[in-house]
């Protein structure tokens, strides 16, 4: 092969490791997330802090809606620093976490006569993006609920979360299709590439 094709294919490979491979890092002074000894993941701390990428209600996709409406509310949030990342890149960088905390609808209370809002915690699931320890790239995680949240979790099998995230997730398995600040990150940028 001539010099010329190696460098080729040299690109090409490049080309496919960034898609297929381990990704981008971290961004410097994102929070990690941080394992057990024996490969538990340990609840994220502060995650109410993180980036807000957005919020629904009732949002079901089992097909039995549990519970009368308006259902639960589901809160997504995200680490600022992969937030700022994919604003940039278009890309989920490696260690990023969503953080997807339900809470319960509540109404009439104090001055509140119409429509509802959140009350206590009902559960707290995380997704994270380590190709470092799973080769396909996010795990999935339930933290419980309410009070009784757990310290550590370990992931679900791919049948319970993630193959529904890749098949249905818009982008790299996160649901972006349902969050408005990263529909209009995506929207921007294929924008941009187009040249519009
Ligand atoms: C049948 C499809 C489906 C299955 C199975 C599923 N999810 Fe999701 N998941 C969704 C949808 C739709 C959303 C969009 C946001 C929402 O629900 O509020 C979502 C959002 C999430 C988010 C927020 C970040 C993101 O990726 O968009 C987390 C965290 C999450 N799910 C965890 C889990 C866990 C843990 C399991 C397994 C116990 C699971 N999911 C199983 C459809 C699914």
């Amino acid at each position: 092969m001539s010099k010329r094709n190696w460098a080729v294919l040299g690109v090409v490979a490049g080309a496919l490791a960034v898609q297929g491979g381990a990704g981008d890092g971290p961004p410097e002074g994102m929070p990690l997330p941080s394992y057990t000894q024996d490969g538990a993941l340990r609840r994220p701390q502060g995650y109410e802090s993180w980036m807000y990428v957005g919020a629904s209600i009732g949002l079901s996709y089992a097909g039995n809606t549990t519970g009368k409406p308006p259902g639960l509310f589901h809160n997504v949030y995200m680490q600022r620093e992969a937030f700022e990342h994919y604003r940039r890149t278009g890309r989920f960088p490696e260690k990023t976490m969503l953080a997807l905390a339900l809470h319960e609808p509540r109404q009439k209370e104090s001055i509140n006569r119409d429509g509802y809002f959140q009350g206590d915690l009902e559960a707290l699931e995380i997704a994270l993006k380590d190709s470092e320890r799973y080769p396909d790239g996010w795990a999935y995680y339930d933290f419980g609920s309410g009070d009784g949240l757990k310290s550590t979790s370990t992931p679900f099998s791919k049948d319970r979360c993630f193959n529904c995230h890749r098949q249905n997730g818009e982008d790299d398995n996160v649901f972006v299709q349902f969050y408005p600040i990263l529909r209009q990150v995506r929207a921007a940028r294929a924008k941009s590439s187009r040249g519009d």
